[in-house]
C-alpha cells in the first residue's frame, strides 16, 4: 500500500462568520490558546507521519505562509535576550525547508475545487486532506488514527472520519451511509453533501479528515456545481466510491466544529484546560465566571 506522505490544507476561505476579527488576518490564524488554529492541524497531521505540506491559499493569506518560515528579526531578538525556551518553541514548529507548499485558488468556487488547485503538488499519490476549521482533541490525534485504519485496508481505500451530530445539525455538513463494520471502520454506502434532515442516510456526518487516492483529481477536473452551487468535494468522492472502497472511522476524541463562534470558544476553553501550566488557574477564573 503507498504511504501517505502529503497533506492539504485548504486555507483559501473568507472567515466572513468572524469578522471584524478576519478583516486583514486570515481565519486559519486565530489562536485556539497561543497556536493559530493552522499550526494546530498541521501538529495532527506531522504527528500521524505527513512530510510534505500543501497549502491552498487565497489573496490576503500571505500571514499563513511567514508563519511556517522563519522570522529572522524576532530570532535575533529571542538569542539577543537568552529566550532559549521560545527559540526552540519556534525551531521545532517550523516545516523543513522544501516541505510545506503553497498555490492559491483564484476564485472561490468550492472546497472540491480547493482540493483540485492542488492536484499538481500531490501527483499520482494517496494524500491527506485537513480542513482547517475542524480541531479534533485527542492523543494520538485524528488522522494518526485514520493512518492506522488505512494501514490495514487493501488495494486503492478511501478512509473518512465521521462523527455522531444531532438531528438539527445534520443539514450543515456531507452525510454518510453505514454499512458492514470492518474492525474499527466500517464501508461507507453512500455520501450526501448538506441533505435536509429526513434524507440522510444517517446521523454521521463528514468531520474534515480524509485519506483520498489520487483518482479524485480526474473527477473533480470535470466537476460542476453541487449544493450551494460550489464544486463539492463530497459529489467527487461519490463518483470515486463506484470504483473504490471508501470506509468510515468513528474516531476517538472531541472535535469542535472552529468556523462557527461557538466551537471555537469551546475549544480555546478545552485546550486551555489541558494545559498543565494554564489549568489551574484557567479554571479558577472560569469558576469565578460561571458563579
Ligand atoms: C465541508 C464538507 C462537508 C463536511 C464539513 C466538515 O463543508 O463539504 O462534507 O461535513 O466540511 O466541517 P463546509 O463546512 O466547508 O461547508
Amino acid at each position: 500500500m503507498t504511504p501517505i506522505r502529503k497533506a492539504i490544507f485548504p486555507v483559501a476561505g473568507l472567515g466572513t462568520r468572524f469578522l471584524p476579527a478576519t478583516k486583514a488576518m486570515p481565519k486559519e490564524m486565530l489562536p485556539v490558546v497561543d497556536r493559530p488554529l493552522i499550526q494546530h492541524v498541521v501538529d495532527e497531521a506531522r504527528e500521524a507521519g505527513i512530510e510534505h505540506f500543501i497549502f491552498v491559499t487565497g489573496r490576503n493569506k500571505a500571514v499563513i505562509e511567514d508563519h511556517f518560515d522563519r522570522q529572522f528579526e524576532l530570532e535575533v531578538t529571542l538569542k539577543e535576550r537568552n529566550r532559549q525556551s521560545d527559540l526552540k518553541l519556534l525551531s521545532g514548529d517550523l516545516p523543513e525547508a522544501g516541505t510545506a507548499s503553497f498555490t492559491r485558488q483564484q476564485s472561490p468556487l468550492g472546497l472540491g475545487h480547493a482540493v483540485w488547485c492542488a492536484r499538481e503538488l500531490v501527483g499520482n499519490e494517496p494524500f491527506a486532506l485537513l480542513l482547517p476549521d475542524v480541531l479534533v482533541q485527542h492523543t494520538p490525534g485524528c488522522l494518526k488514527q485514520m493512518m492506522d485504519v488505512y494501514a490495514g485496508l487493501g488495494g486503492k481505500a478511501n478512509v473518512i472520519a465521521v462523527e455522531e451530530v444531532p438531528p438539527e445539525r445534520i443539514h450543515m455538513y456531507g452525510v454518510v451511509g453505514v454499512g458492514a463494520q470492518k474492525g474499527k471502520s466500517f464501508a461507507i454506502t453512500g455520501m450526501v453533501e448538506k441533505p435536509p434532515r429526513e434524507k440522510a442516510p444517517s446521523n454521521l456526518i463528514i468531520t474534515g479528515r480524509y485519506i483520498l487516492q489520487p483518482e479524485i483529481f480526474g473527477i473533480l477536473e470535470t466537476q460542476t456545481g453541487g449544493a450551494g452551487g460550489e464544486i463539492q468535494i463530497t459529489d467527487a468522492m461519490i463518483t470515486l466510491a463506484k470504483s473504490q472502497a471508501f470506509h468510515g472511522l468513528k474516531f476517538d476524541g472531541k472535535s469542535f466544529d472552529c468556523g462557527s463562534k461557538i466551537g471555537f470558544l469551546a475549544a480555546n476553553v478545552a485546550y486551555a484546560l489541558e494545559r498543565p501550566d494554564l489549568a489551574p488557574a484557567f479554571r479558577a477564573e472560569l469558576k469565578k465566571l460561571l458563579g
